[in-house]
């Protein structure tokens, strides 16, 4: 298989991690976990505390997925405004989406605390700032609906920033971690007494039932409740269809002058988001953002520019070392969707954490544990995966979905990029017209060509070429194959048929 060029992420470069086996064979526990990144783990850790025997199956590597590639905020400040979850969820779903949130920090901060996880756990402030006036009049709206939520937070101009900002809402008692550090630690936790941990299977099928059979390549996992903890949840249609997938991109260079540490956010659309971390005795700011949607850029290596200069023009740093971009996937009302799948009894899902991922990751556990063990949870009706809310999100929903729909047609009918191997360059693919067919081409530097067929195999859209990661991303709910067609992110499980071309 041809690499994709998945940029490393600071945490992937810092901590080396023991291997896992895959299964030998046929296999009985309680719950199946599909999955190996912050969702996953903190379930099936959760679920074993409790005295179930539990088996997490990843398809490549424990936290190489978007766990690896997370900038770890832990956050009450959301990607939704707490106005605007107000007035979609009332009043009181906003004080439960804040509540919630920050029982997740506390149920890290209680874990770190408790197995003595050395992960640079630090309680840090969270500034929401604005630069310009309006900007600031959009502050001003969401601290009232901040501080009605229960949020500790005020209004300030005192922001420990190297520019100047016009106003910050200031939230306390934020925190930050080296999340692999954190996840490998749980993971220990996890293996052995009936319970396992598999590397580098890929569920190949999933029977729902009374049991639930779970089918890879290395046997058959009989269990009562699978957690499909994928990011984006695999071959679930109804679901989909509010769930939009993002490419976001993140860069990280030691500092040359002092920054005080804490989460930042701009006011942009998208926004930046950016905060500090001392690894191996290097203080690191670490920047964020330059979102798009998944397949709709040509030029993706354009976004590690302008986040590094963004970076290099506003903080003491002249060097990057690490650059790096992961998948966000927003859901349509603004929360995330955590609980039974829709007509499952025994299957549940835990996705739409949007650029919050550490800490509705960490929720989805402590929810899903409670669900599967048949208790109450304060949470599970305001995140529950079945909701449709037709008012909020309306306009994102028809519009994300519509894209879908327009997708689906038009990249069918679209030019392809050329008809002739030439016109691929080395290191590179291009959908290519061969045979009066259209076929995805990806030329390796020393000149072999691997051609697979360009329809994705979820739900038949077409995929286009990712320059920066070198990868082929579908832009209709963001799977993502090597430059030889393997999945490297659901919700798609079989990869891109390979094509003979002369
Ligand atoms: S991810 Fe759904 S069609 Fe490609």
């Amino acid at each position: 298989m041809v690499e994709e060029r998945t940029h490393k992420s600071l945490w992937t470069e810092t901590t080396p991690a023991r291997r896992y086996p895959a299964p030998q064979g046929d296999l009985e526990v309680d719950v199946v976990v599909i999955g190996g990144g912050i969702a996953g783990l903190t379930t099936a850790y959760l679920l074993k505390q409790e005295g179930k025997r539990v088996a997490v199956v990843e398809m490549h590597r424990l936290l190489t997925g978007q766990t690896g590639q997370t900038t770890a905020h832990l956050t009450e400040l959301l990607d939704s405004p707490y106005y605007t979850l107000a007035s979609d969820f009332g009043e009181k779903g906003a004080c439960m989406a804040a509540e919630s949130t920050r029982a997740a920090i506390e149920k890290i901060a209680g874990l770190v605390e408790q197995l003595r996880i050395s992960c640079g756990f630090q309680r840090v402030p969270g500034y929401r700032y604005a630069e310009t006036e309006r900007e600031a009049r959009d502050l001003e709206r969401e601290a009232n609906a901040a501080r009605r939520a229960g949020l500790m937070c005020m209004l300030t101009n005192e922001v420990p920033l190297p520019y100047p900002v016009k106003l910050a809402l200031r939230v306390e008692d934020q925190a930050q971690f080296h999340p692999r550090e954190y996840l490998l630690a749980l993971a220990e936790g996890i293996q052995g007494d009936g319970c396992y941990i598999f590397e580098e299977t890929q569920m190949t099928e999933l029977r729902e039932g009374v049991p639930c059979r779970v089918h890879t390549p290395h046997g058959v996992i009989t269990c009562r409740d699978v957690v499909e903890a994928t990011t984006t949840p695999l071959n679930r249609v109804f679901l989909h269809t509010k769930l939009y997938p993002y490419r976001t991109y993140a860069v990280a260079g030691p500092l040359e002058g002092p920054l005080e540490a804490g989460l930042y956010y701009d006011s942009q659309d998208p926004y930046h988001y950016i905060r500090t971390q001392k690894v191996e005795g290097v203080d690191y700011v670490i920047v964020g953002g330059e979102d798009h949607k998944v397949g709709t850029e040509e030029d993706t290596e354009r976004h590690y520019e302008a986040l590094e200069a963004y970076t290099r023009r506003r903080f003491p740093v002249t060097r990057i070392d690490y650059r790096w971009s992961g998948q966000v996937i927003e859901p349509a009302d603004g929360l995330a969707y955590i609980g039974r799948n829709s007509n499952s009894r025994h299957v549940w899902v835990a996705t739409g954490f949007s650029g919050t991922g550490m800490t509705f990751g960490t929720l989805s556990g402590m929810i899903l544990t409670d669900l599967i063990l048949g208790r109450q949870n304060p949470y599970a009706a305001l995140y529950d995966a079945t909701r449709v809310k037709p008012r909020a999100g309306a306009k994102d929903f028809i519009q994300e979905n519509a894209e879908v729909a327009f997708h689906f047609v038009a990249d069918r009918l679209s030019k392809p990029e050329g008809h002739d191997l030439s016109e691929v360059p080395p290191g590179e693919g291009r959908i290519l017209e061969v045979d009066g067919k259209k076929v995805a081409v990806f030329k390796e530097e020393g000149g072999a060509v691997h051609a697979v067929s360009p329809v994705c195999t979820h739900l038949g859209c077409h995929v286009h070429w990712n320059k920066a990661e070198r990868s082929w991303d579908c832009p209709c709910h963001g799977a993502r194959y090597s430059p030889t067609g393997e999945v490297l992110n659901g919700p798609a499980v079989k990869g891109l048929q390979s094509k003979k071309i002369r």
